[in-house]
């Protein structure tokens, strides 16, 4: 499967929506979630996020393994997305700042 991490929230810029076959993103308020039993390993979205925030599970950096289980918790209790949107207000300043989890709003 593939996981979204760290540098989604707060920018959610819903690229990733766009190119998935599967429609396996889930949405919270400012992050998105992979579902680990839809994805299909396509890897269409990797390269379709501008904040760089996705990543195969088996090469997810050391310090973002923490985000595996938060795709499969969050898909389970968050909504289906399927067209992409408007990125949030502030995405473009949140790009790339660190430790971003404090902020995840569910
Ligand atoms: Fe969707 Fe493919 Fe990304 Fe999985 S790897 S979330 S199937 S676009
Ligand atoms: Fe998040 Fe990147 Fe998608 S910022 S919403 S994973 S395009």
């Amino acid at each position: 499967t593939y996981v979204v991490t760290e540098n989604c929230i707060k920018c959610k810029y819903t690229d990733c929506v766009k190119v998935c076959p599967v429609d396996c993103f889930y949405e919270g308020p400012n992050f998105l979630v992979i579902h680990p039993d839809e994805c299909i390993d396509c890897d269409a979205c990797v390269p379709a996020c501008p904040a760089k925030a996705i990543y195969r599970d088996t090469d997810v950096p050391t310090h973002l393994m923490h985000f595996l289980g938060l795709n499969e918790e969050l898909s389970r209790l968050w909504p289906s997305i399927t067209d992409a949107k408007e990125p949030l207000p502030d995405a473009a300043a949140w790009d790339g700042i660190q430790s971003k989890l404090t902020h995840l709003e569910r």
